[in-house]
């Protein structure tokens, strides 16, 4: 049999031709109803399958045209449409005289079956029609009303595209800069964990002989005082090497298995000195915290620096809370936090209320010697010192910060669990 199949979408023509023909069909094809129709007028079609939606001339109004005119009318014609909008539609189609409506996909054995059966029904009939089931009115009516309604759905389907296109778009902006940022950290941690390597050896010579000479002479000697002031610098430099040295995981640590909550407990007092009387501290230690592997020194430089910054934050008066928490970081929260791995975490989180930071300085405030305080107040070691140690423990930093709207840094430390047995 000859079908004519109609639809603007060339990979929908060709799979229909394939099966069409498959089955033993001569297959004609158009992209739109204006050219079906010029093809049925001058060709010998036995049915006619088409989509609605299509430029020019869509569905509806072919089948209206074929309906109406008495030499095309026996023509059996068959609904084929992925925009289904609801039984109005079939109803629509059924008025206009089509001979059935399927809805895509469908198995091809369905679509065969509808295909042979309609060819079956339009030979029994040997061309006799009733005549059009609608007024011109009427028809136009119902015509825009459906039109609309599909109009509508494509609009909804194409706006939905738009927006998951976007959102895949800016995710996978985000992790490209993220990786950027961890390659850059890596690179900087290499060069900064070597050049402090070498800078403390000479510095551990430079105080060794300044101590040596400061023993040489008496406290009265005129250069007692600048030997002094060379030791006291020799000291803060080989400091400074040492915060490199964590920054780039090249620091010796004697991880031991800890309860967070206990560590934290004993530096208390230590914190609130450092913080001060006119600043708040809360904390809030979570029962039954996880136990964590870790050398206990390095929680002391994390929460001081923590501590000290957050301090410096809501100069002068404000509210500093520390917290403990369980933490469970799946898949999906992975997958939206490019560089997080899942698994079980103890998080430490250290909030406060003082000015926050813009997006340009949140992104670099890892990096060694960022700083944005005076020169005598900061170095800019202090996070780069934190991001260090985390990540030497396989651990994960996540920062939450806008101007004037406070900080929140959240450290996840890796569980540990001492036996299968033991855990929960
Ligand atoms: N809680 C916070 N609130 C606002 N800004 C912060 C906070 N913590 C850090 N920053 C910003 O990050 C920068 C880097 O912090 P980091 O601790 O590394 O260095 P620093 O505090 O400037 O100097 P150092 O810690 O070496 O004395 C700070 O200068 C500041 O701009
Ligand atoms: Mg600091």
């Amino acid at each position: 049999m000859n079908i004519l199949i109609v639809d603007d979408h060339e990979a929908n023509l060709y799979l229909l031709e394939s099966l069409l023909n498959g089955n033993g069909h001569q297959v004609m094809s158009a992209p739109d109803g204006k050219q079906a129709l010029d093809i049925v007028q001058t060709g010998d079609i036995d049915l006619i399958i088409t989509d609605i939606l299509m430029p020019v001339m869509d569905g509806f109004q072919l089948c209206r045209k074929i309906k109406n005119d008495p030499d095309l009318a026996a023509i059996p014609l068959i609904f084929y449409t992925a925009t289904y909008t609801g039984p109005q539609d079939e109803a629509f189609a059924f008025k206009i005289g089509a001979d059935r409506f399927i809805v895509k996909p469908c198995e091809p054995d369905v679509l065969i079956t509808a295909v042979n059966e309609v060819l079956a029904s339009a030979q029994k009939k040997q061309g006799k029609v009733s005549g059009p089931a609608l007024e011109e009115e009427e028809a136009y009516k119902l015509y825009s009303e459906r039109l609309v309604t599909k109009l509508e759905q494509k609009m909804l389907e194409a706006e939905q595209e738009i927006e998951a296109r976007k959102k895949a778009e800016t995710d996978l902006r985000k992790s490209q800069a993220q990786l950027i940022q961890a390659r850059k950290m890596e690179s900087v941690g290499r060069l900064a964990g070597g050049m402090a390597h070498d800078y403390n050896n000479m510095i551990n010579v430079i105080m060794g002989f300044a101590e040596l000479a400061l023993g040489k002479i008496s406290p009265k000697d005129p250069l007692y005082g600048d030997i002094q002031e060379i030791i006291r610098a020799a000291r803060r430099t080989s400091d400074m090497t040492r915060k490199l040295l964590t920054f780039a995981r090249r620091q010796k640590f004697s991880p031991h298995v800890l309860d967070l909550n206990e560590t934290i407990e004993g530096m208390r007092k230590m914190l609130d000195q450092v913080t001060g009387k006119d600043i708040q501290l809360a904390w809030h230690p979570k029962p039954g915290l996880w136990d964590i592997f870790m050398d206990p020194s390095q929680i002391d430089q994390v929460l001081l620096n923590l501590c000290v910054n957050a301090k410096d934050a809501v100069d002068p008066a404000g509210r500093v809370v520390v917290e403990t928490d369980n933490t469970h970081l799946d898949a999906q929260f992975c997958s939206l936090h490019p560089g997080f791995s899942p698994g079980d975490f103890v998080t430490l989180t250290v909030t406060d209320d003082g000015c926050g930071m813009d997006a340009q300085t949140r992104e670099r405030i890892f990096e060694p010697f960022y700083t944005t305080k005076a020169p005598e107040k900061g170095t800019g070691l202090g996070l780069a010192t934190v991001y260090g140690i985390v990540k030497q423990n396989h651990g994960f930093i996540q920062v939450t910060s806008a101007p004037q709207q406070g900080t929140r840094f959240i450290l996840y430390l890796p569980r540990h669990i001492k036996t299968a047995a033991m855990s929960d």
